[in-house]
């Protein structure tokens, strides 16, 4: 299939164009490079031995996605590009809106005026809110605690009703838990700009020396040993997640559309003293670390039910823990500055 994946050379999607190529998709990326580097994908074509088309452009512009929709011949969509930072998006909330909300909005109008009907949105676990009942099924009542997750929401709800208005569309909106670990070549993989937000990227900062030690935030949590558990998930994973969503949405009868939201998670939680324990193991790094108060919203414990994604895509999670910590080792120690160095 031609494939037009915006933003593309971000984390999980420079994954998942790997993923692509290596399955013989065309894949055309749009990106306007604001929390990535071209270089990630030049690593992908050196990896696949196959070709990115690129443009360089936003989401925002309804000109430069009819000329990527058109020039790709794109049959689908995979819809990674916005903003991603939940506290950035308190300090800066119509930014967030205005890059994801009327970014997607933008996406859909061009794919309705270029005939292109497939989308593969990355929605997310924070749209469940504070879980009142774990595992997390997809039925589960949706909320959200701040501007990010609601850019979250108000997309899945615009997708749900495009769908109710013209049943031709197909949108396979996948809520992904906690994404972590690299490729295993550990030539592609996260590379946060500034101080991580997130616990694996920071702790493995800590491993390669870039930092002294990790805050964990909270140890009086409801939880076996009182830090947040979570449900993480290998990027390659969660790439070939996409792929499955895309083989699912093409399956149905032509003219006949569907709209499905599906988590992507592996159904496990760790806590941060499991992940620090884990990253030890795989880097045989002592990781420092300080207790110290809760981060504000932060919820105690959230992880999926994996169900839907088994039974309607055929979809599994494989990859354990320790190689999420090893692949994420090995990024980080091939790779000490990211795409940068
Ligand atoms: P990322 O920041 O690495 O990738 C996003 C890409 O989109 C970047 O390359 C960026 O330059 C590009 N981009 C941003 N705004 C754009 C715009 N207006 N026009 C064109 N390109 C633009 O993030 P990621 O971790 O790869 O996440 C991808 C998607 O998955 C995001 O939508 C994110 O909200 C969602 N998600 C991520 C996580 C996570 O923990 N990483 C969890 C749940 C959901
Ligand atoms: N944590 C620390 N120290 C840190 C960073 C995190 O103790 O320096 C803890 C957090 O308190 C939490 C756990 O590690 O208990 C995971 O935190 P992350 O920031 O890595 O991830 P979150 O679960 O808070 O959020 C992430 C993404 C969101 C997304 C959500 C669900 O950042 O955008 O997963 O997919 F919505």
């Amino acid at each position: 299939m031609n494939i037009l994946v915006t933003g593309g050379a971000g984390y999980i999607g420079s994954h998942t164009c790997l993923e692509l190529l290596s399955a013989g998709h065309a894949v055309t990326v749009l990106d306007n490079y604001s929390n990535s580097k071209p270089e990630s994908l030049n690593r992908v074509e050196r990896l696949t031995g196959k070709t990115i088309r690129r443009i360089e452009g936003d989401i925002r512009d309804g000109a430069v996605l009819r000329r990527a929709l058109t020039e790709s011949g794109a049959e689908a969509v995979i819809h990674f590009a916005g903003l991603k930072a939940v506290g950035e998006s308190v300090q800066l909330p119509l930014q967030y809106y205005d890059n994801n909300v009327v970014g997607t909005l933008r996406l859909l109008e061009a794919m309705q005026a270029c005939g292109v009907k497939t989308l593969v949105f990355s929605s997310s676990a924070t749209v469940y809110g504070d879980p009142q009942r774990l595992p997390l099924t997809e039925d589960h009542p949706l909320s959200a605690t701040n501007p990010y997750g609601r850019t979250k929401l108000v997309i899945e709800d615009m997708l749900r009703d495009a769908f109710a208005g013209d049943a031709s569309w197909r949108f396979g909106i996948l809520r992904y838990f906690n994404p972590v670990g690299a490729h295993a070549s550990g030539q592609i993989g996260e590379d946060p700009q500034g101080v991580p937000n997130n616990l694996l990227p920071f702790v493995a900062q800590v491993a390669v020396g870039r930092r002294e030690f990790l805050n964990v935030w909270g140890n009086d949590y409801d939880t076996p040993d009182g830090t947040g558990v979570r449900d993480y998930i290998h990027v390659v994973d969660l790439a070939l997640g996409h792929l499955r969503t895309l083989e699912a949405l093409s399956k149905a009868p032509a003219g006949q559309g569907q709209c499905m939201a599906i988590n992507l998670g592996t159904g496990v939680g760790y806590s941060v003293l499991d992940m620090v324990k884990a990253f030890e193991a795989a880097s045989g790094k002592p990781i420092a670390y300080q207790i110290q108060a809760r981060r504000p919203g932060d919820i105690a414990a959230c992880y999926a039910d994996p169900t839907t994604a088994k039974e309607v895509l055929g979809w599994q999670a494989t990859r354990d823990l320790q190689t999420m910590c090893a692949d994420a080792w090995n990024w980080q120690r091939n790779n000490p500055l990211g795409y940068g160095g």
